[in-house]
Formats: C-alpha cells, structure tokens, sequence
C-alpha cells in the first residue's frame, strides 16, 4: 500500500484530477474512509461541536484533540492525516505554534497539521515548514475567527475579493502545501486555485477547487437539522441508527433479545 504523501496531491492538481477528503475522528470512521480511497483525513477542531458536545469550535483543546489524531494514525494504512491545530494554541506566538505542530506530530503521529489564517500568519507557516512538518493552511471563512468575523458570512464578495487572494498567495510564499478555502464565492476560489500551484481545498468554495472537504457528520446525515447550504447529504445514519437503539431497547423489554443463539450453557 503505498501511503499519500503531500507531493501526490500536487501531483492531482497538475493532471487536473479532484481529490476528496472528510474529517475523522475515530477508528472505524478512518478504516473506512481509508478503504474508501479518501488520500487525505482530517482530524478538525470541527470535533469540539460534532465529538465532544460544544456549541462552537473554541473550547476544544490540544490534549482533547490528540487522542483523536493518536486513532486516526493507527487506523489508517494510506491516507494523510492532517490535524488541526485548534483556538489558542498557534495564535500566542511563532513559537507557540511550533511547539503544539510538534506535539501533534510526536504524541498524535499525525503527518501534517493545520491552522487557520492568511497573510498573519505566513511566520507561523513558515517556522513549522522549517521544523519538518507540512502545514495545510485554512483562510476565507475561519470558524475560529467567528467572533471576529461577526458570525458565519461568506468571505471574498466585493471589495474582500483582493484580502482573500493575497491571503492564498501569502500561505503558498509561506511553504503551505494546500490551502482550504471555507465559504468564499465561487469565483474567488476559481481565481486563486488558477493562480497557486500549491492544491485547493473547498468547503462552501464552489465547484473549482482542486480539492472538496466535508465533515463526515454532515455528509452521512448523522447530524440532523438544518444543514449549511455548502452540505450534501449522502446517507442518513441517523435513522439507521436511532432505528437500530429503538429495536434494541424493544427487544430487550420484550424479552426477545437474547435468544438462545447469543446464550452460552
Ligand atoms: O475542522 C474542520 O472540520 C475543518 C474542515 C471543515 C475544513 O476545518
Ligand atoms: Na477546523
């Protein structure tokens, strides 16, 4: 099994192939996804609101976090793990943020990390680059900026257009070897996946990026309610799953389960 390494995404960009990737936070969604033939997983901050019950990505932490990537590194034979480095823990200082990329490397086993911000933080990308560790960038909408941001809003319309660009072009000078683009308008995410060679990654970016990235959560239908608008549904495991409890919890009450074929003597 040959293992994906970050110069096989560029290579997909230069033959003009789409390239899929989901978040995973765990061992079976990884063993999945793997054999699914996703070459890259993402162990997201997205697991503060979707693993540990928090209403925002904020308050998820490096130690909650890298338990997570340990899992997704054992479980995986040939995807890229990328992890993500979460709120307040590469934004104090260039030091900083080479420490937290170290440990998420050491005790996570993870292959890459990433964080979130442009042209602010090319010395960030830069010093972990030079420590040997490839980092994807994370610019237009970025969830942890969303106090900052004033909430969820599409970034790039407008006068914007030029901020998110410079941006892209700041991460790739930096040494980035991917850049997601979260909530940009289509044709700002067309301009800047012409204009970098380093791979795109959409999320709420439109069709031409070179790379599409949902968390599994949203894509499986485990999450219920209201989707983002950027979201499509491919399964619905919430019913699956909810079907499969009720069925249990019946079965049990009327003491149909076990039966003689789950019973030792
Ligand atoms: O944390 C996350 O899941 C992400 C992706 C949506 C890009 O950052
Ligand atoms: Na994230």
């Amino acid at each position: 099994v040959k293992k994906v390494r970050t110069h096989h995404l560029r290579e997909l960009k230069e033959r003009g192939e789409p390239w899929p990737m989901l978040t995973a936070y765990d061992m079976y969604t990884a063993e999945l996804f793997d054999e699914a033939g996703i070459p890259v997983l993402l162990v997201g901050d997205s697991a503060s609101n979707n693993v540990y019950g928090y209403d925002t990505s904020l308050p998820v932490t490096v130690d909650e976090l890298i338990p997570l990537v340990r899992g997704v590194t054992r479980s995986v034979k040939r995807s890229l793990v990328v992890a993500d480095l979460p709120f307040g823990s590469y934004q104090v200082s260039v030091e900083q943020a080479v420490a937290t990329a170290v440990r998420f490397m050491k005790e996570g086993r993870a292959h890459a990390v990433k964080l979130e911000g442009g042209r602010h933080f090319a010395p960030h990308i830069r010093a972990i680059v030079n420590a040997g560790i490839p980092v994807m960038a994370h610019i237009g909408f970025t969830p942890q900026s969303e106090h900052q941001l004033g909430g969820y809003r599409v970034q790039g319309r407008n006068d914007a257009f030029d901020a998110v660009v410079a941006d892209a072009h700041a991460v790739q000078e930096a040494g980035a070897f991917a850049v997601v683009l979260e909530m940009v308008t289509a044709e700002v995410a067309k301009q800047i996946t012409h204009d970098l060679s380093i791979p795109t990654v959409g999320i709420g970016a439109g069709p031409d990026t070179d790379a599409q990235v949902l968390v599994w959560q949203d894509l499986m239908g485990l999450r219920r309610g209201k989707a983002p608008k950027f979201v499509k549904r491919y399964a619905n495991i919430a019913d699956v799953m909810l079907g499969a409890a009720q069925e249990f919890a019946a079965e049990v009450r009327g003491h149909q389960f076990p039966g003689p074929e789950h019973t030792f003597h």
